[in-house]
């Protein structure tokens, strides 16, 4: 996928209501952005996928909405205080500014890209004999430009890990990397950026009421690991899910929804016996791919992709990346990390947060593995994914073409349509009549202004399953048309049928069933 299609799928969520810049009458705000009447009921299905996925279908996890702001001692303990930083660099020439990390992963996707060219021609030349692995391991420009890969990386995270900035820049120079506005490798040095928003606590604004805006939801779940384990006599392993806002004063965000200032998380800390971390950590894995695959956006669309530098909480880290317009990034994080939290609070509070364990009869930290996924992410991973431009054949033998979105029935923002063929002879209150039965199971719409075949492209730029009409012979013999969205296969069926078909295309309860 394109440049071009990511700027058409950028206009299609703002012509159809799913996305809207912020304040955008003010010339919008950078980085954040406002969910449509679309846009808002897709985000709350992928929420309840996800929430049902974990707290429903899982005894030993239970569910919590914790507030944004924190004590600011939280963010000293947890960390971001001291090193929530992105390495940011300036162009001279250009006055653009950067991450530097972002820089180097960038030339390095470039280097990656030339790899899968060569791969690709190979495959063209010798098709259904071609071996992939082999062709990696022998053929010399491969391995040339794997080798430069390596090299790149290593220094890299090697000069990060020792927190050794000026290498960090001479990284960047030694690669040629420019600027992509100037095209110049006029730069500053590097220098660390903490990307907590804070604001002041009351009306008395000394530093001693700075507090923080939260840049993870996690935080807001180990500080009431406690309350949560005794109230609900939780026993470990278990595990404790939120869904919330998180806040990052981003540097470079230039990315729709997907880089943004304002977004939310669906984070789930799951705590363990210490030495059970690892088991816990694969299984999470495993648990969290099916969890997308099962959607059916395509299993090609997701790799995982292991940390080279671990967080400073972690001792394993993976990224579920998918395939977004962009290329592969990161769409949720499943990491290890340790007992690190839990005791960081306990040293700054004064507080014991242990565990009880009665079957080894001794009291430990847990350690914690957390699996973490961008919602507004996920809502792009979704869009991207189901934006389909087609020709298709009329009846006449033109050809005509639609946007249509096929998003998974079950997160859908609307599930029917409901159309009267005419607004006249009493089909409005029929279609009223099938639409007041159907609105408490289903997200119904009621449309009856223009063609049936506009109101039909409509609800395909939108994503809804299925479009019903009712004719004139619905007074009579009680059917209507139903059309499918992806098939547009339109079939005459009874209204009393109408429940039993829509239930068993659009219910979540088929979609969780499957994990
Ligand atoms: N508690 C761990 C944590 O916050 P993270 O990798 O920084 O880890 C987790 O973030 C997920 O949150 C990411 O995988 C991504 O989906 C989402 N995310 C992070 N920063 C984001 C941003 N600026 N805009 C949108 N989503 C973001």
């Amino acid at each position: 996928m394109s440049e071009d299609i990511f700027k058409k799928i950028i206009a299609h969520s703002k012509e159809y209501g799913f996305i809207f810049q912020s304040s955008e009458i003010y010339d919008g705000l950078s980085a954040v952005y406002d969910y449509g009447q679309n846009g808002s009921e897709l985000k709350n299905n992928i929420k309840r996928y996800w929430w049902d996925a974990m707290v429903r279908l899982n005894e030993n996890i239970v569910g919590i909405d914790a507030a944004i702001f924190m004590h600011p001692t939280t963010w000293k303990a947890s960390g971001h205080v001291g090193a929530f930083n992105d390495p940011l660099i300036d162009n001279k020439d250009s006055k653009k500014r950067y991450r530097a990390d972002v820089l180097i992963e960038e030339h390095l996707a470039k280097i990656e890209a030339k790899i899968d060219k060569e791969i690709e021609k190979a495959q063209k030349r010798w098709g259904e004999t071609f071996n992939e692995v082999e062709f990696r391991n022998t053929n010399a420009r491969v391995l040339e430009n794997q080798a430069k890969i390596d090299q790149i990386k290593k220094r890299f995270v090697d000069a990060l890990n020792a927190n050794d900035l000026e290498e960090v820049r001479q990284v960047i120079l030694d690669n040629d990397i420019v600027c992509a506005v100037s095209g110049t490798k006029n730069w500053t040095e590097v220098r660390q950026f903490n990307l907590m928003f804070d604001t002041k606590l009351g009306s008395v604004t000394d530093e001693a009421n700075t507090i923080y805006l939260r840049p993870e939801t996690a935080q807001g779940i180990f500080v009431n690991y406690l309350n949560v384990q005794k109230t609900g006599r939780m026993k470990i392993p278990f595990g404790i899910a939120q869904i919330g806002k998180a806040f990052r004063n981003e540097i470079v965000a230039r990315q729709f929804i997907f880089r943004m200032r304002e977004f939310e998380q669906m984070e789930m800390q799951f705590f363990v016996k210490p030495g059970t971390e690892m088991q816990w950590f694969e299984q999470w894995k495993e648990t969290r791919i099916k969890w997308h695959k099962t959607l059916g956006l395509g299993n090609e669309n997701y790799r995982f992709h292991n940390h080279d530098k671990l967080a400073h909480y972690a001792n394993a880290a993976t990224d579920i990346e998918f395939r977004f317009p962009i290329g592969f990034k990161e769409l949720e994080g499943i990491h290890s990390r340790t007992d690190f939290d839990l005791t960081q609070h306990q040293e700054f509070s004064g507080k014991k947060l242990q565990y009880f364990d009665s079957i080894e009869n001794k009291s430990y930290v847990p350690y914690v593995i957390e699996t973490s996924i961008g919602l507004d992410r996920m809502f792009l991973a979704i869009l991207s994914s189901s934006f389909q431009e087609e020709e298709i054949a009329k009846e006449d033998g033109t050809k005509d073409s639609r946007v249509v979105l096929r998003i998974p029935p079950a997160l859908a923002p609307v599930k029917l349509a409901i159309f009267p063929l005419v607004k006249k002879d009493g089909l409005p209150e029929k279609a009223i009549e099938i639409f007041n039965t159907l609105k408490y199971d289903f997200n119904c719409q009621y449309e009856e202004k223009d063609t049936i075949g506009k109101r039909y492209r409509r609800q395909d730029a939108i994503g809804t399953p299925y479009c019903i009409t009712i004719d004139h012979e619905t007074l009579t013999d009680n059917k209507v048309t139903i059309r499918d969205r992806d098939t547009m296969q339109q079939e005459r069926v009874e209204i009393s049928k109408l429940h039993e078909i829509l239930d068993r295309k659009v219910n979540m309860k088929y979609l969780l069933e499957q994990l």
